[in-house]
């Protein structure tokens, strides 16, 4: 519980809040380059490692030794991985947002972050079965682990650009090609898989799916990492392709467009959940379609941030409203969702600013429509309040006393 309510302050604080300011700010000047790189890096760095990383740490804390029959590890690595992830990342926001000392505030958050990392990985990965030999490893755990190195990746080249920039750079901010490149490590390289493997082990079962392509799966896997190489290479349009067959493939893996062949277990959360996670499915196919679209254009901010945003808001934000509100109340102590009428709403809330968003950055980003400049502040405005009642939902959840529920996955 503690993982995720660091994890929703990081979401709305350093992350939306920052971000609808960002928004804010390029819309009244009508411009994209017009704020500081830093204050963007500041509010992507908080959303992809305070809030998703910071969830994900938690729940695979709670999770991986459950699902592998593995012994309990030492409570501590969870408290202490706690304290440096949360300095780490913390340190990293004040270090763009105030540059005060930010040589010496970026190289030990980065240093902290991967220290946070390979306590979390220690703890998780290395202690034996309880009893008898693990069950053999299931496709959807090589998908989870390929994710665990992506964040692996994503933390060691974060330690290799800020000891450059400490040493060599006027300012914290990632140069703007590499930070391209390693976003694209840090999106698709970690937070993708692991939603695909998550999606994997929970989702046919929650939403009555056919039996998942194992096979299918593990080339989606290959094409993603794949498309995350090739990307990183600067290769971006061939790294477009292969993500968007890596993504088609995980959603034929997965089945979500055939007919389900169970009712979906929708108790205790809206009965709308299944629509909403194909919808998430069909913004990571359009995320994927857009960067290939922002390769061929060349310098295209607008198409770039489009896909970006139908990414991370699409796709990720909108599997975590769907599936967390879903499983982290009885991961929390056997809670019972506080309102699935408020599932809803956030959820119709944020499709509805994701669509404004994603279709009005490329129309005035790319100067297509000026009109558009107008709707992006009202596009952020409904994504922030779809943000501010998941915190609502969840917090109201964890303060309201446990009751007997099924188990998250029954
Ligand atoms: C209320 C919702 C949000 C708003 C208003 C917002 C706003 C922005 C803005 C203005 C930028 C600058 C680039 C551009 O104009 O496209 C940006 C970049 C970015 N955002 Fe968001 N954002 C939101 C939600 C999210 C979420 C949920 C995530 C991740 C889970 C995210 C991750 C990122 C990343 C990774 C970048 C790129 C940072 C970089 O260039 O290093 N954003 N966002």
């Amino acid at each position: 519980m503690t993982y995720i309510v660091t994890g929703l302050i990081f979401m709305l604080l350093p992350g939306t809040f920052l971000g609808v300011w960002n928004l804010i700010k390029i819309s009244s000047r009508e411009a994209a380059e017009s704020i500081s790189p830093v204050w963007i890096q500041a509010h992507g760095h908080a959303q992809l490692f305070g809030w998703v990383g910071t969830f994900i740490l938690g729940i695979g804390f709670c999770s991986i030794p459950k699902l592998r029959k593995l012994k309990p590890f030492a409570l501590w690595s969870a408290w202490l991985t706690w304290v440096l992830w949360v300095v780490g990342v913390t340190v990293r926001w004040f270090s763009n947002i105030y540059p005060w000392h930010w040589r010496i505030a970026l190289l030990l958050s980065a240093a902290l972050e991967l220290a946070a990392f390979l306590i979390f990985f220690q703890a998780v990965a290395s202690h034996r079965p309880s009893g008898g030999s693990a069950k053999p490893l299931e496709p959807w755990i090589f998908v989870v682990i390929a994710a665990t190195l992506g964040l692996l990746a994503s933390l060691l080249l974060n330690v290799g650009a800020s000891f450059q920039l400490a040493l060599n750079a006027d300012s914290p901010a990632f140069p703007h090609l590499f930070d391209q490149r390693y976003l694209i490590v840090s999106t698709w390289g970690f937070i993708v898989p692991m939603v695909w493997g998550f999606s994997a082990r929970w989702l046919p079962v929650f939403m009555g799916l056919r039996p998942l392509r194992n096979s299918f799966l593990v080339f989606a896997l290959a094409f993603n990492i794949l498309g995350v190489i090739v990307g990183f290479l600067e290769h971006f349009f061939a790294a477009g392709i292969f993500l968007l067959v890596g993504a088609a493939t995980a959603i034929g893996a997965i089945r979500f467009f055939e007919p389900a062949v169970k009712p979906a277990k929708t108790v205790n959360v809206h009965r709308s959940f299944p629509a909403f996670i194909r919808i998430a499915y069909g913004w990571l196919l359009i995320a994927a379609a857009l960067s290939i679209w922002a390769a061929l254009a060349g310098a295209a901010p607008g198409i770039w941030g489009a896909s970006r945003h139908a990414l991370t808001v699409g796709f990720v934000a909108a599997m975590i409203f769907c599936v967390g509100q879903r499983i982290l109340p009885s991961f929390c102590g056997m809670r019972v969702l506080w309102s699935p009428k408020l599932m809803l709403i956030m959820l119709v809330l944020l499709m509805s600013g994701c669509t404004l968003r994603v279709a009005s950055e490329i129309l005035a980003y790319q100067e297509y429509a000026t009109w558009a400049w107008n709707v992006l502040p009202v596009s952020a405005l409904i994504e922030l309040t779809a943000v501010a009642l998941f915190a609502v939902n969840l917090v109201v959840t964890f303060a309201r006393p446990p009751v007997v529920v099924a188990s998250p996955l029954t």
